[in-house]
């Protein structure tokens, strides 16, 4: 892209956890490709590492940035939106987007198992928001997004726990919004509810049913009859990440191929 073309997160400074991970990696590689420097978490320091490394070698020196985080450990919050902030002059966009899979009916769940999920899907998203806002108040017009999933609407009875925390994520984001807004500070929140995109959460059940099994299964309450790229959720935050989306503050984007709608 050379410089006179117009980069649609020009100048944004965005934290993106699980950005090892299918779906956080392709955010980061597109809010760096337009124009955004990127701090990258991940659980698994070496592997987000590594992605940072090649948003460099593409993008140019200090573009991306990565440290390992547990997105559970709020000490470790505080401390590492500090060094991002001070690593990219600043924080305009939060990505929460570490997440975990976890299958269990209701009569099946352990409840240490329960509060893993809920630890790593929400707890998460709670702190992330509430320690980053210091930061977005100051870069205003700033903005969250918060990788929910279709699951938060419409459920498989075997996901009960990772149905319940992506439900969760929605009315959480919903209630940061309208906070900020009650505030009548410009940091806007947003959710993103997208149904199956082929990344390491859906891998297990690819390896438990084979290629054609999985697939058929997975698609089959899927309207346009496939899953999603990982692109298909970057450019939906994308769009929320910039200033193209002023006006939107807590919605429910869902990215599901007309899913929802049947
Ligand atoms: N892929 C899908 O079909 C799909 C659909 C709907 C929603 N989602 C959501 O998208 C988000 C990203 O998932 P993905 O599809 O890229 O899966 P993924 O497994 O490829 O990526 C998830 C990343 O989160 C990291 N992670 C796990 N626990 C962590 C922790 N405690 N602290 C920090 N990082 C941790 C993992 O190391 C991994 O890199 C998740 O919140 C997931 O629930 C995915």
């Amino acid at each position: 892209m050379t410089s006179q073309q117009h980069q649609r997160a020009a100048g944004k400074r965005a934290f993106i956890t699980g950005a090892a991970g299918g779906l956080g990696s392709a955010t980061a590689r597109m809010l760096a490709r337009q124009g955004a420097k990127v701090f990258l978490t991940d659980i698994d320091g070496d592997a987000v590492a590594t992605v940072a490394a090649d948003i460099n070698r593409q993008a140019g020196e200090k573009v991306a940035w990565s440290a390992p985080q547990d997105v559970r450990d709020e000490a470790n919050w505080e401390r590492l939106l500090a060094e991002a902030a001070l690593a990219m002059g600043g924080l305009s966009v939060l990505v929460n987007n570490a997440g975990i899979g976890s299958l269990g009916a209701i009569g099946a769940i352990e409840l240490n198992e329960w509060r893993r999920v809920m630890g790593v899907n929400v707890e998460s998203v709670m702190l992330g928001c509430k320690h980053a806002m210091a930061y977005l108040r100051d870069a205003q017009p700033a903005s969250i997004v918060n990788i929910s999933s279709l699951a938060a609407f419409k459920v498989d009875p075997d996901y009960t726990a990772y149905n319940t925390s992506k439900a969760a994520v929605a009315a959480l984001t919903k209630s940061v919004a309208v906070e900020c807004a009650r505030q009548k500070i410009d940091v806007r929140c947003n959710s993103i509810h997208p149904a199956f995109i082929r990344t390491g959460i859906v891998k297990p059940f690819f390896d438990k049913l084979g290629e054609e099994e999985a697939t058929r299964k997975l698609v089959r309450g899927i309207p346009m009859h496939r899953m999603g790229d990982p692109d298909d959720v970057a450019y939906a935050v994308l769009y929320l990440a910039s200033d193209e989306s002023r006006y939107v503050t807590a919605a429910e984007l869902v990215i599901d191929g007309g899913a929802r709608a049947v």
